[in-house]
């Protein structure tokens, strides 16, 4: 018997009504720039990730920007990276005057191929950046030994992945930065917003003042948190950025984390009835996940024959299935970096990604199944 037509996005914007009591007293308190509350966000976030040198920032994409200042990147730099990702990995490389040396993915997972970092690397390296695709970690290990051989340091765009772990430690402890998302379709939101964590206390030092136009914060303030003299009575030795948090989008990530590991559960879930129920069906391959990996599944991948097709078949039955990104290779600012890389272009024919969020229950995951196996 044909099931009634529903309608299932591939994405939904996560807001707790809760939000709303500490957003109005931050609204009106006088003090919505940084402050007590990106302070309190900061500290949930570090237990949470199991990282002390975790830092809140405005958007993954800064924490993408810091991460590469922070390992030295600059004009005329090479940054081995992975073109299957969405822009923002990527442009921040354009931003800083560098260029990106495109590396091949794994089919099975949409990650950054280790034994194709090593083969590109080169007096001009500075940087090894890369997606956990989907919430997928990539091969981490293996990625951050490359990196410490070759000294050179390993970002980790874990925008998608938070939450996710890695031979049972959580995605922010492994890599020298590991940057987040916040932004308004991830697993949680702060409005916009974002995070990064580092491996090493010295390079979090400075990253917290790189945050703030360079500017010691800690420094300028008394115990109690009132500014010494003039606020802009201090040293500023290196230019940086304003890419930090605020009161406002703190309050709401305060309240979001409280829900993370719910929507985790739920994530994870759907993915692992997929990979189940969907094991076999003609025309479909399923990712395939390493011993010892635990996803985060922002979203849930396979791999269709007449991808085009499915998606289409899905779309009339009222769900929303797409490619996630495009090559980036492909975009005129990166124009003269192109390279061959035949894992890329064989993943991006066939990659779909269907909905397997909190808002997808047991009907809807079911319905979503029965919809494939019908065949397109
Ligand atoms: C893989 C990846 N990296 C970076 C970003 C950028 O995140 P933000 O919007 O927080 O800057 C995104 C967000 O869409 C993403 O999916």
């Amino acid at each position: 018997m044909t099931k009634k037509k529903m309608n299932i996005p591939l994405f939904k914007v996560h807001m707790p009504g809760s939000v709303m009591k500490p957003l109005k007293e931050v609204l009106f308190s006088g003090l919505v720039n940084e402050g007590v509350q990106v302070m309190e966000f900061e500290s949930r976030l570090r237990k949470l990730v199991g990282n002390p040198f975790t830092m809140a920032t405005n958007s993954c994409t800064s924490s993408i920007t810091l991460a590469l200042k922070i390992a030295g990147v600059g004009p005329g730099d090479e940054v081995i990276t992975s073109p299957m990702t969405c822009v923002a990995t990527n442009a921040p490389i354009s931003n800083l005057f560098a260029r990106p040396v495109w590396c091949d993915i794994d089919v099975n997972t949409g990650n950054i191929d280790p034994v194709q970092i090593e083969e590109k690397i080169t007096g001009r390296t500075k940087a090894i950046l890369f997606v956990d695709w989907t919430g997928i970690p990539a091969d981490l290990d293996k990625i951050n030994a490359i990196g410490r051989k070759r000294g050179i340091k390993v970002i980790e765009d874990a925008a998608q992945g938070i939450g996710a772990s890695y031979k049972g430690r959580s995605v922010g402890c492994i890599s020298d930065f590991t940057c987040f998302s916040f932004q308004a379709i991830k697993h949680i939101n702060t409005g916009d917003g974002g995070a990064l964590s580092f491996s090493d206390e010295n390079d979090f030092k400075r990253g917290k003042k790189l945050k703030w136009f360079g500017i010691d914060r800690e420094a300028t303030k008394d115990s109690a948190g009132n500014w010494k003299g003039s606020r802009w009575d201090c040293v500023i030795p290196e230019a940086g950025y304003k890419f930090h948090m605020n009161n406002i989008d703190a309050a709401i990530g305060i309240e979001q984390l409280k829900s993370l590991s719910g929507i985790l559960k739920a994530h994870r879930r759907n993915a692992e009835y997929f990979l189940k129920s969907l094991n076999g069906v003609a025309g479909i391959r399923m990712p395939k996940i390493a011993e010892g990996i635990l996803p985060a599944w922002w979203v849930f991948m396979l791999f269709a024959e007449r991808r085009d097709d499915l998606s289409r078949k899905l779309a009339e039955r009222g769900v929303h299935s797409s490619l996630l990104h495009v090559r980036n290779d492909i975009y005129g600012c990166f124009e003269g970096s192109s390279a061959l890389l035949p894992g890329v272009e064989k993943f991006q024919d066939c990659e779909l990604c269907i909905p397997c969020g909190w808002w997808v229950g047991k009907d809807e995951r079911e319905y979503i199944a029965d919809v494939i196996k019908e065949g397109w």
